[in-house]
């Protein structure tokens, strides 16, 4: 028997320390500060670590979350509207050292239920180990550089200019109400990449979970609920088609903060009445490509083509999905990598150095299948050993050799274990491709040549967000700008960005004679207001 067939453990071969001591029906959500309990109709939380019974593979149902209605979602942004109060709310007006104290209460608070989301993010959506444990990792740094970019960017604006006979004091306040909503495969990472920027510039939020990956965010409900005043964050669950448009048809957001599809953005844009006070900041889909020059170095090539397109099963934004190689290349490049991904262990995501992990998306081993029978009827071959090979929520690695422009995994963002490979002659050709295409996130060039790098990246400019030399594509360091171009993304999240993204600035102004001289003097010297003055924040 392969070990793909017996890739599924029975509940006792996994290990004690991972084990979920029950079944979590997780019946909480927050809003105006308090902890309700929902009881109305649930939703079945099925993780992709399906468990073998008595000899038979079964689903694994491990828990439960509520579907909440039209009218708790309206609860919540009635909140959280409240909780703003036109601006003048205690959150939005609080002094941010104030802020940066409830989130660094916060932060205390979270860092005790590492292993609680740690282990929850394995089960909902198969993320190894030792990324499930960066994830939360990465997060709590995140928030840590989003407190000092925050006293950096304050203590910059610490100051008046006078231009043209005009004193001006320019700082960085709330836009209003924020709607954040995240993707399954960062539900902690890239939700709070957003929530916390939202969050500490002022702005209040009704946040709603992923897809999957809900029930990792109960561990961390009471801290939300003890760490703000009420009504600044409101966490809510259930269907985005009965939640969220209701929000958005109300006028009432302000920020909308999304990571998912570009036609779900759109889509839930559209409900908005007055799209123009709509301020978005959003993360979508993208097709980044490798593009691998005659002279690369194929060692490097293959290590960071791998990575880039398998980690996490290829579930990331950044994935590669989809590999150029130079026709003088293939026939050294393809048993390089094809052997490549065949030494990525596959198994749950507790097990020590397992790569290939179950996919959480209900239908996606499917759906990967079909897109591979559609190469495969266009003349693309699998390439490597077991290529395709399903058992229940497990998909191996599929490579696809030759892949050409009249099949859909050729333009189609895959978000999961197949790799596409054409092989170029002309360079224009890869050129064309990126033109071409819908996405504009990153791309990654691999190649030795100064000269021929220099000129791609000059033609490749203006047409995505960020171009890697020698490297896969990927988000991080974190401090770096993320964003992209076309249907891939909108605004630019750093973390210095995102508090930009999350506020506007504001201009406080006089003409420079005595009077005015003395009155602001005055207001500075006095502490008389939150927002013209001119303390340090160390
Ligand atoms: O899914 C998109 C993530 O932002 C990718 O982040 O490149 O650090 O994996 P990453």
């Amino acid at each position: 028997m392969s070990l793909i067939e017996t890739i599924f453990p029975s509940a006792n071969e996994v290990p004690s320390t991972w084990q979920l001591e029950a079944f979590i029906e997780q019946r909480a959500y927050l809003i105006n500060g308090e902890l309700h309990n929902w009881n109305g109709p649930m939703n079945e939380v099925i993780s992709p670590v399906s468990l073998v019974k008595d000899g038979k593979l079964v689903p694994n149902s491990i828990g439960s979350t509520p579907l909440l209605t039209e009218k708790e979602s309206l609860e919540a942004l009635d909140a959280a509207v409240a909780a703003y109060n036109n601006g003048t709310g205690e959150w939005p007006t609080m002094a941010i050292t104030d802020r940066i104290a409830h989130v660094e209460r916060f932060l205390v608070e979270m860092k005790k239920q590492r292993n609680a989301v740690v282990k929850l993010l394995m089960w909902e959506i198969g993320k190894v180990l030792p990324d499930s444990e960066k994830e939360f990792d990465r997060t709590c740094l995140y928030m840590e550089d989003t407190i000092r970019e925050l006293k950096n960017m304050d203590r910059r604006n610490a100051k008046f200019e006078n231009e043209e006979g005009i004193i001006a004091q320019i700082r960085r306040v709330p836009l209003g109400v924020a709607l954040c909503m995240g993707p399954y495969n960062y539900p902690l990472n890239e939700t709070f990449s957003t929530l916390i920027p939202a969050l500490i510039m002022g702005n209040t939020v009704v946040f709603k979970p992923a897809k999957y990956g809900v029930l990792l965010i109960q561990p961390l409900l009471e801290a939300f609920k003890n760490c703000f005043p009420k009504g600044v964050i409101n966490i809510i669950y259930g269907r985005g088609r009965e939640t969220v448009g209701v929000m958005m048809e109300s006028g009432k957001i302000d920020v909308f903060a999304f990571i998912g599809t570009n036609k779900g953005a759109s889509d839930i844009k559209k409900l908005h009445p007055k799209p123009h006070r709509l301020r978005s900041v959003l993360g979508l889909d993208a097709k980044n490509p490798a593009i691998i020059l005659p002279d690369a170095d194929l060692d490097i090539a293959v290590a960071e083509a791998v990575a880039g397109s398998l980690s996490f099963n290829g579930q990331r934004c950044t994935a590669l999905k989809i590999i150029f190689v130079h026709e003088s290349l293939i026939s050294a490049f393809l048993p390089k990598f094809t052997a490549a991904v065949n030494q990525l262990a596959i198994g749950m995501p507790w097990d020590k150095g397992a790569k290939i992990t179950p996919l959480p998306e209900p239908g996606k081993a499917a759906y990967l299948t079909a897109l591979v029978k559609d190469a495969q009827q266009f003349g693309a071959e699998i390439v490597n050993e077991n290529g395709g090979l399903v058992n229940d929520t497990f998909f191996y690695p599929a490579v696809l050799y030759p892949v050409n422009n009249k099949m859909r995994i050729y333009s189609e963002e895959q978000f999961g274990p197949v790799v596409p490979i054409v092989s170029y002659k002309d360079i224009a050709e890869t050129v064309d491709y990126v033109v071409q295409s819908n996405f504009g996130q990153q791309l990654s060039i691999f190649g030795k040549n100064s000269a021929t790098i220099g000129h791609l990246i000059d033609e490749l400019a203006n047409q995505v967000g960020r171009i890697n030399i020698n490297a896969q594509c990927q988000r991080g360091p974190d401090m770096y700008p993320f964003n992209g171009r076309k249907d891939s993304a909108e605004g630019t999240l750093s973390v210095a960005d995102a508090l930009r993204a999350f506020s506007i600035r504001l201009l406080i102004s006089t003409k420079d004679n005595e009077l005015n001289k003395e009155i602001v003097q005055t207001i500075v010297r006095e502490h008389q207001s939150n927002y013209l003055r001119l303390d340090y924040i160390f």
